[in-house]
């Protein structure tokens, strides 16, 4: 990856010019203004949609050390340690949570922001309040095309300790050889992200097909499905829904792909050859990591004046997510 660097020179050019070469080294040099001018003032791309909440746009870091292949690409500053903050962090049997990044956590009992479309199992359910407006929405959309009003949360955040304790009386009625089969051991629990909802259904119009087929419409994924129980280590779990945004969960619903298998995937795409995706909208997306720097801080390329959002995968790098088209740029409106 190269840098561009700026170098002034101070020295006058040698030789003097003629009267022709005069006028047409000014020629050249108007045409070359203009060149830059109208280039540098056409119409901004129309990306309407956001990304996540930290869809940012691109902003050179630094004039002459931020860029990257002449200028296309500025390179963004992250912490490191970030590697372990995002809704496309990996938790599983292998990867620990980092309870260092202190993601907001909110009660849902009593919460006015809390969608009146589904219960709570008990007073104590609480969520990470980036993802609360993504579960209302779904499960709005849920109640108005079922009319099932019997839906309700069994579990959300979790701490290490309430693992902790889920797994001990999980041991005491099951046994330590199948506990493992559904409970994952304390740190090692997507729950302790509070991107993660149990999510089930009483109700006379519960329609168990519903949220596997449009959860990935509003960032979800079912993330333990029967046909990846080797990969995830948990057995199919049909009420476990996590947030991880868009495009990422249409892409691993749509095309088959567990978490574990998407971050793999994404890990071998680089800004140069991201992942190139149509979500059914119409809108395009790249979709390429970055590994984390051993120093504080992780430069990431992004392409100049696109739309993006970063998150760690934590498991070492950054995943960008550029969107390089809306639906109206495909329909042609
Ligand atoms: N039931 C899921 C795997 C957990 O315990 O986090
Ligand atoms: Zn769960």
């Amino acid at each position: 990856m190269g840098r561009r660097r700026v170098t002034r020179y101070n020295d006058t050019i040698g030789p003097e010019l003629s009267s022709g070469m005069l006028v047409l080294t000014i020629f050249l040099a108007a045409v070359i203004v203009l060149s830059v001018y109208f280039v540098c003032n056409r119409e901004p791309d129309a990306y309407g949609d956001e990304l996540t909440d930290d869809t940012q746009e691109s902003e050179a870091v630094d004039e002459t050390d931020g860029n990257v292949d002449d200028g296309r690409y500025d390179l963004i500053s992250v912490p490191t340690e970030d590697t372990a903050r995002g809704f496309l962090i990996l938790v599983n049997g292998k990867t620990a949570y980092n309870f260092d990044i202190e993601e907001k956590i909110v009660s849902l009992y009593m919460n006015e922001e809390k969608s009146s479309s589904y219960g709570l199992a008990t007073s104590g359910i609480s969520t990470a309040q980036s993802v609360l407006g993504y579960f209302n929405t779904m499960i709005e959309a849920y109640y108005a095309d079922t009319e099932d009003s019997k839906t309700v949360i069994n579990s959300g955040y979790r701490s290490y300790e309430d693992q902790a304790e889920i797994l001990q009386s999980r041991i005491d009625s099951v046994g330590e050889e199948q506990a493992y089969d559904y409970v994952a051991r304390p740190g090692h629990s997507e729950h302790h992200t509070g991107y993660a909802f149990d999510v089930v259904s009483y109700g006379e119009n519960a329609d168990g097909t519903w949220l596997p087929n449009h959860c990935c419409e509003y960032g979800f994924i079912q993330r333990y499905r029967a046909d990846k129980e080797a990969l995830t280590g948990i057995k199919y779990e049909y009420w476990h829904y996590r947030y991880v945004g868009a495009p990422h969960a249409e892409i691993m619903m749509r095309e088959n792909y567990c978490m574990e298998e998407y971050i793999e995937l994404v890990g071998k795409c680089t800004y140069d050859a991201p992942l190139s995706y149509t979500d059914a909208s119409g809108a395009s997306y790249a979709v390429y990591t970055v590994a984390a720097s051993d120093g504080e801080l992780t430069e990431i390329p992004v392409p100049k004046g696109a739309k993006y959002s970063i998150s760690g995968n934590n498991v070492g790098g950054f995943i960008v997510t550029v969107k390089t088209g809306t639906a109206a740029e495909k329909k042609g409106d």
